[in-house]
């Protein structure tokens, strides 16, 4: 267990895995996703809540007297208190503040998506898990989504998928919220991170975005390119996101050799159409075309084998908290480390720059204060800066 001296700038090294004992765990921020940490700590079996931190006092209160633990206005009283494992869900640009002293007093710490708000916080707070010891994981929620699991056992079933091209589209009202940040690191990032672990990690090679501005500062609907240089050749990516969309909509299509895979976030459904189990149709349908036949009264629909992937209906923060608290007892390495994290934030700022730097050729120019100067990329450049 660690406790407040971990603060005097000692920092401890390979933090040892804690076994069967039951662990302590806080979460900093009981916001809209840190009640769902607390509600979760407080319900797990091997766990108990000692504290929620926040800094609103009402915040703190009403849910340390809901969840049966103690309320505490820092992160310095949790680590006094001694924790194990702690969630940090406060706004962003607050995550490097609040995770560094419990990181260097080896405590492991669950961050909230994004890992940080800039490249820079994001690869102090890797290089801060590496130094330490201290087990980093990032909330990347969807990759605990039910569809997440069916996806994983169909690749383990089957040939690989082999992604040759990959479509997502996330779309949702306007909410409001994480006004300060762009649709790219609010919503955009949950995709990427998919994406990118389809990629088993690698970064895109090239990345082409545009992105509109509509009521925010920042880009509102942007539309991203993402080419992947993998070993076995090319896979692009095209990602939508927007958060001025009239409807909701998670989906993401993918299109591999051997299977074409459609998943739904929300509905959380899936579909799956795999080449083997339509070679014999698409071999007399080629050998029809091949003669000249007329297909023209054939149902596409009706002659390809579609079949559902198998959903669980587990709850993905249950199951993302479960996955934390694992690496906690067994020392074992993350699933979305800070590695993954890290990547995942500077694939997302490589996007935001592609699109503010064609804001520069607008006319007139978008509205954007307090952004950061654009350097103006020569043409090539514009397309694979990074
Ligand atoms: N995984 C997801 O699907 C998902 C969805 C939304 C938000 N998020 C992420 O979760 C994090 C929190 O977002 P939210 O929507 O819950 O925010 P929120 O504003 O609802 O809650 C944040 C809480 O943190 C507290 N806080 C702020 N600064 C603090 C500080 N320095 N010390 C202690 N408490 C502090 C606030 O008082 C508030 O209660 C963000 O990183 C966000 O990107 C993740």
């Amino acid at each position: 267990m660690s406790h407040g001296n971990g603060l005097n700038g000692h920092a401890r090294r390979a933090k040892k895995a804690l076994g069967d004992r039951v662990i302590r765990c806080g979460v900093v921020g009981v916001g809209r996703m840190g009640t769902h940490h607390a509600r979760t700590y407080a319900n797990l079996p091997g766990c108990t809540l000692v504290g929620v931190a926040d800094m609103n006092e009402e915040r703190r209160e009403a849910a340390a007297e809901k969840y049966g633990c103690k309320a505490m206005a820092t992160v310095d009283e949790l680590l006094s208190a001694g924790v194990d494992a702690v969630s940090v869900a406060v706004p962003t640009t607050h995550h490097m503040a609040q995770a560094a002293p419990l990181l260097e007093a080896g405590v492991a710490c669950l961050i909230e998506k994004p890992l940080a708000a800039d490249v820079d916080e994001a690869a102090a707070l890797k290089e801060l898990a590496e130094r330490t010891g201290s087990v980093l994981m990032v909330g990347h929620i969807e990759r605990f989504n039910p569809i997440m699991r069916a996806l994983k056992k169909e690749q383990a079933s089957g040939p690989p998928i082999i992604p040759r091209f990959i479509e997502v589209h996330r779309v949702s009202p306007m909410t409001f919220r994480s006004v300060d940040i762009g649709v790219v690191m609010d919503m955009m990032i949950h995709d990427l991170d998919v994406v990118l672990m389809l990629m088993d990690g690698q970064e895109p090679s090239e990345i082409q975005a545009s992105g509109v501005p509509v009521i925010t500062e920042h880009e509102d609907i942007c539309n991203a390119r993402l080419t992947f240089d993998r070993p076995y050749g090319r896979c692009v990516a095209s990602v939508s996101a927007s958060r001025l969309a009239l409807k909701t909509e998670r989906v993401t299509r993918i299109t591999g050799e051997n299977a074409y895979i459609k998943i739904d976030y929300a509905a959380k459904k899936g579909t799956v159409i795999r080449r083997m189990a339509n070679a014999i149709q698409m071999e007399e349908v080629r050998e029809q075309l091949r003669r000249g036949v007329d297909l023209t009264s054939l149902k596409w629909q009706e002659l390809v084998n579609i079949e559902n992937l198998e959903i669980d209906d587990s709850e993905p923060i249950l199951e993302e908290i479960k996955a934390f608290i694992h690496a906690v007892r067994t020392g074992e390495r993350p699933e979305i480390d800070a590695t993954a994290g890290f990547v995942n934030v500077r694939t997302a700022k490589r996007i935001v720059e592609a699109t503010r730097a064609d804001w520069r050729a607008w006319s007139p120019l978008p509205e954007v204060r307090g952004a950061a100067p654009v350097a103006t990329p020569p043409p090539q450049e514009r397309q694979t800066a990074r």
